[in-house]
This record gives structure tokens, sequence and C-alpha cells, in this order.
């Protein structure tokens, strides 16, 4: 059976368990989560655990990725089961910062990442990847490990973390997780337990849909025509709103030209169901 984690909340306490590890020899890697923990995190951490001798977990939930009259007070927050979890992982180190220590009441410094961070999220999420930079950047400068898990269902925030660590010059290896999925397709998320019966129906025709266009666009048809009916497919399967369905180039998520797909490629959606908003992603694999 796994030992215990160490849990701390201080930034004091984890920095003297680092550096005794590094002292050691260990590498370091992190995975950092708002908690609510399901097997896509778990994903997450099981690579991590092949990445390095500790892995390190943080949980908090980040207001400054929330804006105004998003689910901030709403979202899960599970913390006993969360440590439960890692802890049967066989987790090194949970570290669940005290909300105050990572935003005294003087904080006036901002981090923000153009390129990859604009438009998709950004156009309906203005703040969002400035919040995730800067909450990431602290907790980096907290944990300072060698390496670190992003999930790709978050593909324009896993792209936007890659940009900060290379342009601010981090010696941090970025590892993106693929997605982890229910047997119904739907991409894991802690909003999924929003869902009643019928909510949850209905998100599950999201990753149909999604992978039918891809499918679509692979097989050399216009992709502006295609996302077009990917949308329509959505509202008739029951979304409310379509925020976006877009084809953007693979690793630097260029905004494409031409409508026919000549290199490999990645399909964003987000849209909204019963009033929860859902993101997915697939690659396009079109040959060069
Ligand atoms: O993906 C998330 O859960 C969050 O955006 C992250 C990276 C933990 C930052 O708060």
């Amino acid at each position: 059976m796994a030992s215990s984690p160490y849990i701390t909340r201080t930034q004091k306490d984890l920095r003297g368990q680092i550096s005794q590890w590094r002292g050691s020899g260990d590498r370091i890697s992190f995975v950092p989560t708002m908690g609510a923990l399901h097997e896509g995190h778990l994903t997450l951490v099981k690579l991590a655990r092949e990445k390095a001798e500790r892995v390190v977990v943080s949980i908090f939930v980040n207001p400054t990725q929330f804006a105004p009259g998003e689910d901030l007070d709403a979202y899960p927050r599970t913390e006993k089961s969360d440590i439960e979890k890692l802890a049967a992982e066989g987790v090194d180190l949970i570290y669940i910062p005290n909300p105050d220590s990572m935003y005294d009441v003087h904080h006036a410094t901002t981090v923000k990442v153009g390129g990859v961070a604009k438009g998709l999220e950004t156009d309906h999420r203005p703040t969002f990847f400035d919040g995730v930079a800067l909450v990431v950047t602290k907790l980096f400068n907290r944990v300072q490990p060698d390496a670190a898990v992003f999930g790709e269902k978050d593909y324009q925030q896993l792209a936007t973390i890659r940009r900060l660590v290379d342009d601010l010059d981090m010696p941090i290896q970025i590892i993106g997780a693929p997605i982890a999925r229910d047997e119904f397709g739907l991409a894991l998320s802690s909003r999924n337990q929003y869902f009643d019966k019928e909510g949850l129906a209905i998100a599950r025709e999201l990753n149909k849909v999604m992978f039918a266009c891809a499918k679509e666009m692979e097989d050399g048809r216009n992709v502006d025509r295609a996302a077009e009916e990917a949308a329509k497919a959505l509202i008739k399967a029951g979304f409310s709103n379509v925020d976006y369905v877009e084809t953007r180039s693979k690793n630097s998520l260029t905004v494409l030209e031409g409508g026919v797909l000549n290199a490999p490629s990645r399909l964003l959606i987000a849209a909204h169901c019963k009033g929860v908003r859902l993101i997915d992603n697939c690659a396009v694999n079109v040959k060069e």
C-alpha cells in the first residue's frame, strides 16, 4: 500500500520538503488542479509518476481565472475525497495553498500571454488565460518542478502554458496528457457533475458531432462548411448555444485560411448545454 502523502498548506513547508527531495537527487513532477478530481485528473497523476521520483499535486480553485458571474462560488470543492484519491495514487505531496497567501491585498502583478492565447476561449472568457498564466507561474515558482502535466482537454490552455514556459525561460518540461473520456466519449470534466440525466445525454452528443466533423475535414471537406454543419448539429442535439467550432494549426493554434486542410490540425469546440459550458477538441489528421 502507498504511504500517506505529505499534505501542506504553507509555502514554507512545501519548500522545505521539496528541497529535501532535491537534496537526495529526486526529480519532481507536478500536476496543478482545482480539485473536484475525477479519473481524468488521475491519468495526469499517473503520467507525472512516470516522469519523476516525486509527484506533487496542488489543489486550488483559482479566483483570478473566473470572471464575475462564472461558477467560482458553485465550483465543486471536494477536498476530503480528492486527498483520498491522490493518496491511492501514491502522490508524495499535496499542496493546498491558503487563498490569502496566493493573492494578498497588495497583489499587483499580471502575466499575459498573447498569440496562442488569443481567440477561441479568450473571445468568450477574456480574462481566463491571464488568471491561468498568473496562477501557474506562481505555482511553478513555489513548487519548482522539473516537469508538469496538463490535460489536452484544455488544449488552448496547454498551448498557452507551453508558450509561457518557453518565453519566460522556465526550466520545466510541459507534458500534455490525452483526453480521458467516459464510455460514451464525453470528455471527463469536473463540471459534468452539474448535469441531470437529460443534460448528460445531450452532453454526450458533443464528441460524436466533433469526431464526425473531423472525419469530414480529413476527407477533404471545406473546413468552414463542416464547422457550420457541426454547430447546427449541436443545436439540433439540444445544445442551447455554440461558442465556437474552429480548426487551428496543431501546435501554434494559428488561424487557418483557405478552406481545405493540408497539415495536421486541431478541431476545437465550446458549447453550452443546460447552463453548463463544455469544451472538447480532437486531432484532424491531414497529411502535409
Ligand atoms: O486546468 C485547470 O484545472 C486550471 O486551469 C489550472 C491549470 C489548475 C490552473 O488553475
